[in-house]
C-alpha cells in the first residue's frame, strides 16, 4: 500500500448503508443523532473523542484526531439500510429496548422513523432463527445487481459525494472458503446458479465493491473476507474490512491476555460464557450461527499466546466459550470469565471477570469509527484490506498468509501510526533515548 500523497477533503454529504437494521445499527443511527442534537455524548468513539501525540513527547502537538486527519462530520452523515423485518428505525429501536424512550428515542422519533429499511437480500438458509416479509426475490445474481440499484439510487436521491457500508446484520451459519468463492469469474458463475456458498452477506460485499463503496463487516460470517473479493476491492481500490465488532468479552480478552503474555505468566485454562436476551443472541442459539461466532471468539487467544513457542506456559491451555440465549437480559449482556493462570515455579492463581456490560451500547462507536475511518482510507486512495482498523474487530481480516494481530494495544499503536503516516507525520516507536542525551 502506498503512501497517500494526498487526502482528498471530506466534502458533501457521506450515505451510510447498514445491512441489517437491529439493535446496533438503531443504536448507532440514534446516538449519531442524539449528538447532533447534544443530547447525548458519542463516547467510546476515537473520532469524536481522541487524541494523537504528532512529534516528541516535548513538542505539545495532541490534537483530536478528527482535528488532524480529515474526516466526514456528523452533520454530513445521511442514513440507509435494508432488512428482512420492516421496522422503521424508531419501532426498531423499541423493539431492541436499548435505548431510553423518553430520554433518547421519542425526542429523536421524526428522524428514527424517517429510516425505512430497504428489502432484503435474505434467506432463512443462512440465519434460522428469524424471517420477515421485506425480501427481494430472485437468484442470486438478480439480488446482487437489485442492490447494486439501491445503492445509486441512495446516493442519487440523498445527493452523497461518497458511501460506505458497514454489515450489521446477523450472524450467518458457518461456512469455509471454497471454489465458489476464489475468482471473480467463479463467485459470479456461482451467484448465477444459485450456490449455496454464497451467503447474503457475500452479495452485500460484492455490490459495495462493485459500486466503489467502502464495506466493513461488523459480524463473523465471511462475507468480504473471500479471495474473490478481497482481490476485486484491490483493483477497485476500494477499503475492506472485518470481521466481528471487538465490543465486551473479547476486548477484555485481548486485554488480559497480552498482559500474562508479556510478564510470561502461564495459562492452563479460560472459560468463558455469557448470557444475553437480544435478538442476536437468539439467531446465535442455532448451533451453525454460533459455531460462526464460536470460531470468531476462539482465535485470539492462539494468536497472542503463541503455544508453538511458548509449550511449556500455553501449550495445555484450555479455552472454552459459551453463548447462552437467555431472554429476561436482553441486551444487556452478562460475560463471565474464569482464567486459570500459574506463575513462579508453577502455583497456581485464578482470575475472575464479570462484565455486566450492554451490547449495543459498546458496538455503536465502533460502526460510527468504521464508517468515518474507512471513508477517509478511500479518500486517501488506500483500496483493499485496512489491517490498520484490526482495532475493532475480533477476526482482523489480513493479507493471505498473514496471522492476524489481535493485542488491542498493538492494534491501537498501529491505527495511530497509521493516521500518522497518511498525514506524512513522524511514527511514533516509544524509544525515546533523544530525550536522555
Ligand atoms: N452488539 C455487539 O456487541 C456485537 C459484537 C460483535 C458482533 N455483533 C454482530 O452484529 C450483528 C448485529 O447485532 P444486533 O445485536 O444488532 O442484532 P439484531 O438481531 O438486533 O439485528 C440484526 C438484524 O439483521 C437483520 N438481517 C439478518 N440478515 C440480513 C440480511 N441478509 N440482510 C439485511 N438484514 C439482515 C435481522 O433481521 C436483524 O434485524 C450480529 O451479527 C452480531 O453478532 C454484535
Amino acid at each position: 500500500m502506498k503512501q497517500p500523497s494526498q487526502i482528498k477533503p471530506a466534502k458533501g454529504k457521506l450515505g451510510v448503508l447498514l445491512p441489517g437494521f437491529g439493535a446496533v445499527a438503531t443504536t448507532f443511527v440514534a446516538g449519531v443523532e442524539a449528538a447532533r442534537k447534544g443530547i447525548a455524548k458519542p463516547i467510546g468513539s476515537l473520532t469524536q473523542l481522541n487524541t494523537i501525540r504528532l512529534g516528541k513527547r516535548t513538542d505539545g502537538r495532541t490534537p483530536l484526531i478528527k482535528d488532524c486527519v480529515p474526516l466526514a462530520g456528523l452533520d454530513d452523515l445521511v442514513f440507509g439500510a435494508w432488512d428482512p423485518i420492516p421496522d422503521d428505525g424508531y419501532a426498531s429501536a423499541l423493539k431492541a429496548g436499548v435505548l431510553h424512550k423518553e430520554n433518547h428515542l421519542d425526542p429523536i422519533k421524526g428522524f428514527l422513523s424517517g429510516i425505512k429499511p430497504m428489502p432484503a437480500a435474505f434467506s432463512t438458509s443462512y440465519v434460522k432463527k428469524l424471517d420477515g416479509p421485506n425480501k427481494k426475490v430472485g437468484n442470486k445474481k438478480q439480488l446482487a445487481e437489485s442492490l447494486r440499484e439501491d445503492i445509486r439510487r441512495f446516493k442519487k436521491e440523498n445527493n452523497c459525494d461518497r458511501v460506505v457500508m458497514v454489515w450489521c446484520g446477523s450472524t450467518e451459519i458457518f461456512l469455509r472458503p471454497g471454489p465458489a468463492h476464489e475468482t471473480l469469474d467463479s463467485f459470479e458463475a456461482a451467484m448465477a446458479k444459485d450456490d449455496p456458498t454464497i451467503a447474503p452477506s457475500m452479495l452485500y460485499a460484492y455490490a459495495a465493491i462493485m459500486e466503489g463503496v467502502a464495506y466493513a463487516n461488523g459480524a463473523p460470517n465471511l462475507s468480504g473476507d473471500i479471495p474473490a473479493l478481497e482481490k476485486l476491492a484491490r483493483d477497485r481500490g476500494v477499503p475492506i474490512g472485518g470481521k466481528d465488532f471487538k465490543t465486551g468479552q473479547t476486548f477484555l480478552k485481548t486485554v488480559l491476555a497480552p498482559a500474562f503474555k508479556a510478564r510470561m505468566i502461564g495459562v492452563s485454562g479460560w472459560f468463558s460464557t455469557n448470557i444475553l436476551g437480544n435478538r442476536d443472541g437468539e439467531v446465535l442459539d442455532d448451533p451453525e450461527s454460533f459455531k460462526t461466532k464460536e470460531e470468531s471468539k476462539l482465535g485470539v487467544l492462539e494468536h497472542i499466546f503463541q503455544p508453538d513457542m511458548y509449550p511449556e506456559l500455553y501449550g495445555d491451555m484450555y479455552h472454552k466459550v459459551r453463548i447462552n440465549y437467555y431472554p429476561p437480559r436482553g441486551d444487556n449482556k452478562e460475560g463471565w470469565d474464569n482464567i486459570d493462570i500459574f506463575g513462579w515455579m508453577g502455583y497456581d492463581m485464578q482470575i475472575k471477570v464479570d462484565f455486566l456490560c450492554r451490547d449495543s451500547i459498546l458496538a455503536a462507536p465502533i460502526v460510527l469509527d468504521l464508517v468515518l475511518f474507512m471513508d477517509l482510507a478511500q479518500r486517501a486512495g488506500m483500496g483493499g484490506i485496512q489491517e490498520w482498523l484490526s482495532f475493532y474487530f475480533k477476526s482482523p481480516q489480513t493479507a493471505p498468509g498473514l496471522y492476524p494481530e489481535h493485542d488491542l494495544f498493538i492494534q491501537h499503536w498501529k491505527l495511530k501510526n497509521t493516521l500518522r503516516w497518511m498525514m506524512g507525520e513522524e511514527l511514533v516507536t516509544h524509544l525515546g533515548v533523544e530525550y536522555y542525551d
